[in-house]
């Protein structure tokens, strides 16, 4: 029998038939979770989920008697609007506790207004667009901003050696934000963008960018595009065009490097070096642990990758806020729980800055390597304690 759909109608039947009265039967808390779970961008959606269920692996599926439950829409995305509507009927509809997911900047920009007008709390398991969360009082993010783990770039990059570049980002809110906060952290350091290149979300051949690239001759590219085909494409062009033999770095967000996409990336991704938050390969006991959840809890998927640890951080967080509340969500008194949360996650410790409700974090430098035969991010050096302007 599922509860998850009529499960106030189906907990009264029951009672009643058991002769019992009083409305003090165990709810359900449920969650929202909206984001892509088909399309070319599914795999955002499948593994906020499989984070999502790592952690009820590891710590149960109820907390203060109240079992969590987690009701799925898929934006097919990024699409704004079904982000936006989805929202609205999970709150309206579902009456849920809390809306969660959000892959796309565009799709949680959509649904914020939700959020903030019917005081529901709202956890981004994804979208890194500063804006994203600012919008909402109700908003609190699990992920990173995008200055967050670019302007590290642009720090590191300096440092070793770089005083050229040219940046190729993808042409919407978070591409441009990676954009300008690699440039601004690059040229403080004394380093210089020559040029910068923007290119459409749906473009399907990359080369023409590549080789104008190769033809301006940078010391480095520094690059942004959401993690999936695209992210796969530009890697093998950059190779098969020789920018490598060229002399031209390539410089990145781990974004580029996903953990979950780097098996079909193979060979050509080794070498490349990335800033982030998240490698599965960090060495901690959180990490092994959830690992080991991931794969007990989701036989079917590949390797966990930054959206996977967004979601089981996040689940996390919710789970901490319906302990504390004692299982009566209420918005602001939930937001003052998210607002101050600590945690020591899978990626390292991690805090809610109160201010701006995103998290301040290490942010790791990497670089792929072939480790007992598979390809992993490595981490190599690191800054502490950076907040959601990349500081
Ligand atoms: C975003 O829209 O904010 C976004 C999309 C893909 C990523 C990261 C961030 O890989």
């Amino acid at each position: 029998m599922t509860f998850k759909n009529h499960r106030g109608r189906v907990a009264i039947a029951l009672l009643a038939l058991a002769g019992l009265a009083g409305p003090t039967f165990a709810q359900d808390i449920k969650v929202g979770l909206v984001a892509p779970f088909s399309g070319p961008f599914a795999e955002y959606g499948k593994q906020m989920h499989a984070g999502i269920k790592a952690y009820q692996k590891q710590h149960g599926d109820s907390v203060a008697g109240r079992k969590i439950v987690f009701v799925v829409r898929d934006t097919t995305g990024p699409v704004p609007e079904l982000a936006k509507r989805f929202s609205q009927e999970l709150v309206t509809r579902e009456k849920v506790d809390f809306l969660a997911g959000y892959g796309f900047t565009p799709e949680a920009l959509a649904a914020a207004p939700v959020a903030e007008q019917a005081k529901i709390p709202m956890v981004v398991m994804n979208a890194a667009g500063t804006t994203a969360v600012a919008k909402s009082a109700y908003s609190v993010r699990f992920s990173n901003t995008l200055p967050q783990v670019a302007a590290p770039m642009g720090r590191w990059a300096k440092q070793n050696g770089i005083g050229n570049v040219v940046t190729l980002v993808a042409d919407f809110t978070p591409g441009i934000e990676a954009e300008t906060s690699f440039k601004e952290s690059f040229s403080k350091a004394g380093g210089q963008v020559v040029e910068s290149m923007r290119v459409p979300l749906d473009s399907k051949d990359l080369t023409p960018y590549i080789q104008r690239i190769k033809d301006r001759k940078p010391q480095a590219v520094f690059m942004w595009l959401p993690a999936g085909d695209m992210t796969i494409s530009i890697i093998k062009r950059f190779r098969e065009r020789g920018l490598a033999e060229a002399g031209i770095k390539l410089i990145a967000t781990g974004d580029l490097t996903d953990d979950h996409l780097l098996p079909a990336m193979g060979e050509e991704a080794v070498g490349l070096v990335t800033t982030y938050h998240y490698s599965m390969a960090h060495d901690s006991p959180e990490n092994i642990a959830f690992k080991k959840a991931f794969k007990e809890a989701n036989l079917e998927s590949g390797r966990p990758n930054f959206m996977t640890i967004a979601a089981y951080d996040g689940t996390a967080a919710i789970y901490e806020v319906v302990r504390r509340l004692n299982g009566k969500i209420e918005g602001d008194k939930a937001m003052g729980v998210l607002k101050n949360i600590k945690l020591t996650s899978p990626r390292g410790p991690i805090q809610i800055d109160p201010a701006t409700r995103d998290v301040v974090q290490t942010v790791y430098v990497r670089r792929v390597e072939r480790v007992n035969g598979q390809l992993e991010n490595v981490e190599f050096s690191k800054f502490n304690n950076i907040n959601a302007k990349g500081e």
